[in-house]
């Protein structure tokens, strides 16, 4: 997939990133799925720009993210260097800005989703792209936990009943309020400290930096140590664990199936309460396609004067689709039936292109032959393009006003006015 070959004056394209060719049906076909799932609990769609400025990640996902200290595709400009640019990471910061920019003239809450590409350098592997996908959906000014319990549900019914995906796992963790989670992570630093050297090079810098991120090391060793670590239920104040408490039991009533994980932090900094995966065992590593949580303080740490209490999550496009890949078939957009229109010779080219224009002027999908080849040739284009029909334009058809219509899936040929084709496919 990641091709490396630099041939003589031939240029490939960037690692980590990719063209798509074959599977445009698939993805539409399945994008539009989602979308019109996202229509029916009432979300619009937005788009927000690709670019925007570091500071915006920086302060929003944190500085310690490993998406913005190590991950991030600054670009060069003209512009003044204290104003640096860089393609987006992720979605939310930006809905955010654009919704705190907007906010005069926009209700909530805010229930929007958009589709597009993100941009992190990271090392490629399968499901782990440096441009990837990604359908992004926030509700903005939403604070009762029954909002989680309602977006959690909503994705549980396009998976299961939208997609028929049974393959995946539920995992959520909540970690409650700030004041919680910092009498937490003394805990935790308290507890690391003295196990400091057989933890991996990358935690022993986290046990300074950004402690929870321990929690989802992958490492082994550390994983060891995770096991007897305290948890950070204990640390929740009976707010938070009321909270807590009001969100299973309405997943339940609304028979979500999940499982609690309490190592799950995620990696961006801006999450309060709610955090949760949906992971497929079929895709190995890189297991989770769908993730999110709430974000009560994002609105401030982007310069609010009032908090907005948040939630949202994205579901990794590419990820879906290795999924679904079995479902390829039914996923994909129904295509016209294309009719491929043959003429002869040079003197058949007119009558052939105000033929395509008539049909396509009567809504169908008509494409025209005109290289120089034999005909034989062009049959066989025909049927690699993957025509329903053959429209046979000859010298003897021009002379008649008529055209010669081969029906490619049963071979069935028949001479007819050139007037009276549409009746004939
Ligand atoms: P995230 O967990 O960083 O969250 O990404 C969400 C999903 O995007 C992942 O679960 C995965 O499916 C996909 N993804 C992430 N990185 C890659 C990659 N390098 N290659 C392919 N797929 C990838 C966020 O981005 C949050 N903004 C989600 C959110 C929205 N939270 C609240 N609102």
């Amino acid at each position: 997939m990641f091709c490396l070959c630099k041939g003589k004056n031939m240029f490939f394209r960037v690692k980590g990133v990719f063209d798509n060719f074959f599977d445009m049906s698939y993805w539409n076909g399945v994008r539009k799925k989602i979308e019109s799932h996202l229509k029916q609990y009432n979300f619009s769609e937005i788009e927000t720009p690709l670019l925007e400025y570091v500071s915006l990640f920086e302060r929003g996902l944190g500085y310690e993210t490993d998406v913005v200290s190590k991950q991030m595709f600054i670009v060069e400009t003209k512009g003044s260097k204290d104003d640096k640019i860089c393609l987006r990471p992720e979605g939310t910061a930006g809905t955010m800005r654009a919704f705190l920019e907007l906010q005069a003239q926009l209700s909530t809450p805010f229930k929007v989703f958009s589709y597009g590409s993100m941009f992190r350098y990271e090392r490629p592997q399968k499901g782990r792209l440096r441009q990837f996908h990604q359908m992004n959906l926030e509700v903005i000014g939403a604070s009762s936990i029954q909002y989680d319990a309602w977006l959690i549900k909503m994705l549980h019914v396009l998976f299961l009943e939208k997609l028929n995906i049974d393959s995946f796992v539920l995992k959520i963790n909540f970690l409650g309020q700030l004041e919680d989670r910092q009498a937490y992570s003394k805990a935790l630093q308290t507890f690391l400290e003295e196990k400091r050297e057989h933890l991996c090079q990358t935690c022993q810098v986290r046990l300074e930096k950004n402690v929870l991120r321990v929690l989802d090391c992958k490492s082994s060793d550390c994983q060891t140590i995770i096991e007897n670590a305290p948890e950070l239920s204990d640390f929740l104040s009976e707010k938070s664990k009321q909270e807590w408490q009001e969100l299973c039991d309405l997943l339940h009533e609304l028979s979500v199936t999940f499982m609690h994980d309490p190592q799950l932090v995620r990696g961006l900094d801006y999450y309060n309460k709610t955090v949760f995966e949906f992971v497929s065992t079929d895709l190995g590593a890189q297991s989770a396609f769908c993730a999110g949580g709430r974000y009560d303080g994002l609105a401030k740490q982007l310069g609010s004067k009032s908090e907005v209490p948040s939630l949202g999550c994205a579901i990794g496009i590419e990820r879906l689709l290795l999924m679904l890949e079995a479902k390829k078939e039914q996923l994909s957009e129904s295509k016209d039936l294309l009719i491929c229109i043959i003429p002869f010779d040079q003197e058949q080219h007119t009558l052939a292109l105000l033929l395509a224009d008539d049909l396509i002027s009567k809504g169908k999908c008509a494409d025209v032959l005109l290289e120089d080849q034999k005909v034989k040739n062009k049959m066989k284009k025909a049927n690699n393009l993957g025509a329903h029909f053959v429209l046979l334009l000859g010298k003897e058809e021009q002379e008649n006003n008529t055209v010669t219509v081969k029906n490619m899936m049963s071979g069935e040929e028949k001479v007819v006015l050139q007037t009276e084709v549409l009746k004939n496919l």
